[in-house]
């Protein structure tokens, strides 16, 4: 069995934002339009009447402040409400390749590592963009790298599940080095005319290269344990598939699009969380005072203060679980990795930390790192 490490990370941040504030003009200009069109239908009682969306209800009960999108202009026009992500010919990159290969070669730079020298490309997000050829065998081509590379899909959980699949391979001795790519255009599957949900989610793509840790000695971050976990339910669903119920009409096909029940899923998957990070820690002999950093799902600020509080037996200390969030949104997949990216260089040799995603599945996955410096 040999030692994993991962020695690069990079991130791909989208040039747009959308703020609470416009995000809501936007909607709540759609809403009035809605309601104006079906004006007769409401006042008979045949429809209800949408609702307008608050910035201080998104940050209160979610901490989010705004989000990076790929197209901004699609989702901010009323009449539109979705990305303008134009299909692209078959020759040029898609979008996820794109997006990934920039996060990729961040992290290869970071590490040191020529793309020829990696043996697996995994391409691990929550939503893909086509079937086949596998996204993943695009950014092995686009990059220059070696091996052989597959897409994976455990939803926000995709990172993490990534990461122990590659490191389990590399463990084995099959492969020397991986890359797992994240690249999450969560704009593409949000319905943004649900007001439940349209502040939830943003685009990014992150990468992070793992290595063979027998004989390397620059900053790196040892792999020392992985897990995961699944447990079924339907919480969390996105039913786009090639079964589709209903063809015709946009309006028609909401559970084409993301859907939660998110009083259920903050209910159930706090407890799950909580326990899979216990346990893991237990039985890989680390305690909360080992910790000095966790970086977990980025879905809601309270559930992540919640779970920070769990797990090390106290309130965290600022910096201690840093969150992204307010900024980035849910990135589904990536937000756990953009905390890692962003918030782990000042640690020093020997400080130890957990990785931690979650989500649809619903699937728990934690990395337990130590930094080698
Ligand atoms: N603006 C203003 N009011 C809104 C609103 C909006 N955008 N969206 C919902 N509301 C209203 C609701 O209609 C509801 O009104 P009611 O009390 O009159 O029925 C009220 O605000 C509370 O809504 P609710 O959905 O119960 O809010 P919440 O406190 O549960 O927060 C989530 C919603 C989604 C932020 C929260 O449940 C959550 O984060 N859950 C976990 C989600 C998660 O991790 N998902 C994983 C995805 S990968």
């Amino acid at each position: 069995m040999h030692n994993v490490a991962i020695t690069g990370t990079g991130v791909f941040t989208p040039d747009q934002v959308i703020t609470n504030d416009e995000l809501v003009v936007a909607f709540n200009a759609y809403a009035d339009q809605w309601n104006a069109e079906n004006a007769m239908a409401i006042e008979s009682g045949e429809a209800e009447a949408k609702a307008h969306s608050s910035t201080d209800f998104i940050v209160a009960a979610s901490g989010i402040e705004r989000r990076y999108v790929l197209d901004k202009e699609g989702v901010l026009d009323p009449k539109r409400m979705f990305p303008r992500l134009a299909p692209r010919d078959d020759e040029a990159p898609g979008y996820m390749a794109e997006i990934g290969v920039d996060a990729a070669n961040k992290a290869l730079a970071q590490a040191g590592v020529a793309a020829e020298d990696i043996d697996l490309v995994i391409c691990a997000a929550s939503n893909m963009e086509r079937a086949y050829p596998a996204i993943g065998v695009e950014i092995q081509e686009l990059l220059g790298a070696g091996g052989f590379a597959f897409d994976m899909n455990v939803a926000c959980s995709s990172a993490t599940f990534g990461i122990q699949t590659a490191a389990d391979m590399i463990r084995s001795g099959s492969i020397r080095r991986a890359l797992v790519i994240n690249p999450e255009i969560c704009s593409a599957h949000l319905e943004w005319r649900d007001r439940d949900c349209h502040f939830i989610f943003g685009d990014v793509a992150t990468a992070a290269v793992l290595e063979r840790d027998d004989d390397l000695s620059g900053d790196r971050f040892s792999i020392l344990s992985t897990r995961c976990a699944t447990q079924f339910s339907n919480n969390i669903r996105n039913n786009n598939g090639y079964l589709r119920r209903t063809q015709d009409r946009m309006e028609d096909r909401r559970d084409m699009q993301f859907m939660q029940n998110g009083r259920k899923v903050f209910k159930e998957v706090l407890p799950l969380v909580s326990q899979h990070i216990a346990e893991h820690m237990d039985d890989t002999g680390i305690t909360a005072g080992d910790l000095k950093r966790l970086w977990l799902h980025q879905a809601n600020k309270t559930m992540n203060d919640y779970i920070g509080k769990k797990v090390l037996g106290r309130n965290p200390e600022a910096g201690e679980q840093p969150n992204i969030l307010q900024d980035y949104a849910n990135t589904s997949s990536a937000g756990s990795m953009i905390a890692f990216s962003k918030y782990s260089d000042d640690l020093a040799d020997g400080d130890k930390g957990i990785i931690c995603s979650f989500g649809a599945g619903y699937s728990v996955g934690s990395v337990i790192v130590e930094r080698r410096a």
